[in-house]
């Protein structure tokens, strides 16, 4: 593809993401309570970091992805006293092993498919750090075929719907996080084992909008150490539209009918798939 991506067991990852630090993720050791926030890129990790870092006397570090770096990054991550909340794309198969074995806290974030692969275009064309993409014709087909950074969506999905029902795994929809913020704030609180109140909610709901995150993200450009993405640290790339449904947009009606029917054979077995039925 280009020399801003490598492939790592068969899965296109970041040149940022070291092959050797990829190849030591076993070797990472995991503190009980840490939280991992595990996304397909694009699916609204920094929506459910930005909730987090807002929940009064959560006492929390919220680190750049374990992913991301050289293989320095774990002694890097090591220098963190307080609870640690860590962001990753990996699919659950490359997931440091201890992390499973200590059951640590999980928030699996996931997003309509087609929303995701819009919002990964436009990332695509306006990041120098992801390969140049002409027209969003050819990128659907990179998409399709898993041929983009952190590969197929639906084999990233499947690999954490397998785990859906582990007590220390919560799902949380983007859609729903849309339709009924204060809502989905709670489940993460309750998950997290943080009382807060009714009046702390608005407040971390007002502060974790689109409209005030967009705003604040020029402020906080950008310590690389405090990026939660891993693909850059440029957050003014990040806010874009923050939208349900923006896939209308692009899709052509032949281009939905091939997504549909791709969706439809790969996610047969998959009870995620009703929730993004249009
Ligand atoms: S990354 O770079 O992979 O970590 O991106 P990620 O944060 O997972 O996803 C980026 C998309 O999430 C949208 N976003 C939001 N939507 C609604 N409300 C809030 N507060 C919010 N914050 C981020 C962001 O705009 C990206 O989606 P698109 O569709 O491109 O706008």
């Amino acid at each position: 593809q280009s020399s801003v991506l490598h492939k790592f067991k068969e899965i296109l990852f970041s040149t940022m993401s070291s092959e050797e630090l990829l190849n030591s993720l076993d070797s990472f050791s995991a503190r009980e309570d840490d939280v991992f926030l595990v996304s397909y890129p694009k699916s609204g990790t920094h929506w459910i970091a930005k909730v987090i870092e807002n929940i009064p006397n959560a006492e929390i570090t919220l680190t750049s992805p374990i992913e991301l770096g050289d293989i320095s990054k774990f002694e890097e991550l090591k220098m963190y006293r307080k609870r640690r909340v860590i962001p990753t794309h990996l699919n659950y198969s490359m997931l440091p092993v201890d992390i499973k074995q200590k059951q640590c806290k999980i928030i699996y974030i996931i997003r309509n498919p087609k929303d995701t692969a819009v919002s990964l275009f436009h990332y695509y064309r306006d990041n120098p750090n992801l390969p140049g993409v002409e027209t969003w014709a050819a990128f659907l087909e990179l998409f399709l075929k898993g041929n983009v950074v952190y590969g197929s969506w639906f084999d990233h999905v499947l690999s954490w719907e397998s785990h859906r029902n582990d007590k220390n795994i919560l799902f949380i929809f983007y859609e729903e996080m849309k339709k009924d913020l204060s809502k989905s704030i709670k489940k993460i609180t309750t998950f997290l084992g943080i009382n807060v109140s009714d009046g702390e909610i608005n407040q971390i709901s007002w502060k974790s909008s689109f409209r005030e995150m967009k705003n604040n993200a020029a402020k906080e450009n950008c310590d690389p150490n405090k990026t939660i993405c891993a693909l850059t640290s440029n957050k003014n790339l990040v806010f874009r539209k923050g939208a349900v449904g923006d896939w209308i947009n692009y899709f052509t009606s032949k281009q939905k009918r091939v997504f549909d029917e791709l969706f439809t054979e790969k996610m047969k077995h998959s009870e995620l798939a009703r929730h993004f039925e249009d």
